[in-house]
């Protein structure tokens, strides 16, 4: 089955509103309608440049999609400080990024409160880009495939396959973010099929075949075009080198390497 790459730019707590707009201006001069083309692009700037975001966004008609990095799962209420999914509705926001490994690690998010946004992200109507990924003492230890097969299987507690199939997971193994090592290809694929048959497992064939699967621990444009040949990798969630115009382009034109 045919799955649309999926190439996303997580921003991270980086670029105020004026950067963000000069940013995303760069980009558009970068990529050729060839790009946009063939391949799906989302950015996910921090909050507080969303709205200056999708406005150039829409002004331009650029076809990136708008993308979150964090949302709750209650739709308005008391807690201070966070930012409810039907608030980044409004602003066209496409896809929501949960479960990133650093609110796991340093929000202490879990499994069970992945799976609320997850479920809230579906219900207002947007992608939720759900994140699982192992330590190294984890991969050391042996215990990668049933850390990755928990987190799975706990995230996505109760959502239907239909929705599931339209759902994005990236796969991020916690010791390649910012570290400038990526995994070899081969383990990124291995681990990218692992979490396509526990959807498998979890649903049936065709769920697993459409959902699509993201690598994402310091892709740059030289390691892009190996990783997205790999046959269970559609995608990719790039950190670092999403906040150059020239390295996001690059690694969304990954197929001149190939
Ligand atoms: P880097 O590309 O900087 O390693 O970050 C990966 C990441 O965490 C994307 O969500």
């Amino acid at each position: 089955m045919a799955r649309k790459p999926l190439i996303s730019g997580n921003w991270k707590m980086n670029l105020n509103h004026f950067e963000a707009i000069q940013l995303v201006q760069k980009l558009t001069y970068a990529l050729t309608k060839d790009d946009i083309d063939a391949v799906d692009v989302s950015i996910h700037p921090p909050f507080t440049d969303l709205r200056s975001v999708q406005t150039v966004l829409e002004a331009d008609k650029v076809p990136i999609s708008l993308g979150a990095q964090n949302c709750h799962w209650e739709d308005k209420g008391a807690f201070t400080g966070e930012i409810s999914a039907s608030m980044l509705q409004k602003l066209n926001v496409s896809y929501v990024i949960c479960g990133h490994s650093e609110r796991r690690q340093m929000f202490g998010e879990t499994n069970e409160q992945v799976n609320k946004k997850v479920k809230t992200i579906i219900k207002t109507e947007m992608t939720p880009i759900m994140a699982c990924g192992e330590t190294l003492e984890q991969r050391e230890a042996g215990e990668m495939a049933a850390h990755i097969v928990a987190q799975i299987t706990e995230g996505l507690a109760g959502v239907k396959a239909e929705h599931v199939a339209a759902m994005v997971i990236a796969y991020e193994p916690i010791w390649a973010i910012g570290t400038g090592v990526t995994a070899t290809a081969g383990d990124a694929q291995e681990v990218c099929k692992l979490v396509r048959d526990t959807v498998a497992d979890l649903y049936n064939q065709g769920t697993a075949d459409a959902v699509r699967i993201q690598y994402g621990g310091s892709v740059k444009p030289s390691s892009a075009p190996e990783l997205m040949s790999q046959p269970d990798i559609d995608g990719a969630l790039i950190g670092g080198a999403a906040l150059s115009a020239e390295d996001f382009a690059g690694c969304i034109q990954y197929r001149l390497g190939q």
